[in-house]
């Protein structure tokens, strides 16, 4: 099985090139399920329902989201009828949403995709490390599901490779994201689980996080805040990674960067060739 992210997409320069380049990433690579996070793709705070079915007509199975899910303040009624948007899932109890659902893949596979959320630097938050275990206890890889695909958004790497390692051999994939910046550091785990850091983010990398550079330049200058941060408009670089499932066991074969378009250096996985 091909499985496809993309990282957090961050305002219109984010979502215009996800939009163009996604259909066109699915077909080259005949993914059979693809997950992006959009939790910052509503300029570059949260998400709105007309996004989120944007996302999806351009083949997204599964969106993620994160710290910013709320941001839309929509975002906590439409949640509840899309079953195909995740916020994560060690939120309070009684928290709009769901934080994992299992999800059918082109190939006919189930897919459990789990989104949770990181504490170190972040919001306090119930524990992740229990929050998954109690998911994946729930639906394990090989008897409920065939993959399992875990979006990490936190903001510690320690955090993010810990969460790596706990779930080694009983996740196909755990992918971070949040810091928006692309780590080289995508592996397959002793156990047979695929990693990275973080997958980065689609948006324009001439910026701060993806945001117009003035205003957080002036925030660590001066300590104050003078306007709400901007996304950056110049050409967005789409990141995410590329991960090969060996459908017997439902661990992972091969993991890969993917960096397409902008100002990053350009990369795209070598084991989904044509002939392969
Ligand atoms: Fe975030």
């Amino acid at each position: 099985m091909r499985l496809l992210f993309l990282g957090d997409v961050v305002g219109r320069a984010g979502r215009l090139a996800v939009l163009e380049t996604l259909p066109k990433l699915r077909a080259r690579y005949a993914a059979d399920f693809v997950i992006v996070n959009g939790e910052n793709s509503a300029g570059g705070f949260g998400i709105s329902e007309a996004i989120l079915n944007e996302l999806l007509d351009a083949g997204a199975d599964v969106v993620t989201t994160g710290n910013h899910v709320w941001d839309q303040r929509e975002a906590l009624v439409f949640i509840e009828r899309y079953d195909r948007l995740l916020r994560p899932i060690n939120f309070p109890s009684g928290t709009p949403g769901k934080g994992a659902g299992l999800f059918k893949a082109a190939n006919g596979a189930d897919v459990l995709v789990i989104n949770a959320m990181g504490r170190v630097f972040m919001g306090d938050l119930d524990d992740p490390f229990r929050a998954v275990e109690d998911a994946l206890a729930a639906c394990p890889l090989k008897t409920g599901a065939d993959a399992v695909f875990i979006d990490f958004h936190a903001e510690a790497t320690s955090e993010k490779e810990a969460l790596g390692h706990f779930v080694d051999g009983r996740a196909t994939a755990v992918v971070g994201t949040h810091t928006h910046v692309p780590t080289a550091d995508h592996q397959i785990l002793t156990g047979g689980t695929a990693y990275i850091s973080d997958a980065g983010m689609c948006g324009d990398f001439d910026s701060v996080l993806g945001m117009e550079k003035d205003e957080p330049i002036s925030r660590f200058l001066t300590k104050i805040s003078s306007r709400r941060f901007a996304p950056s408009k110049g050409d967005a670089t789409v990141c995410g990674v590329a991960i090969d499932v060996d459908d017997r066991s439902g661990l992972a074969r091969a993991v890969a960067p993917i960096r397409l378009g902008g100002r990053l250096s350009q990369a795209e996985p070598d084991f989904w060739s044509e002939d392969a």
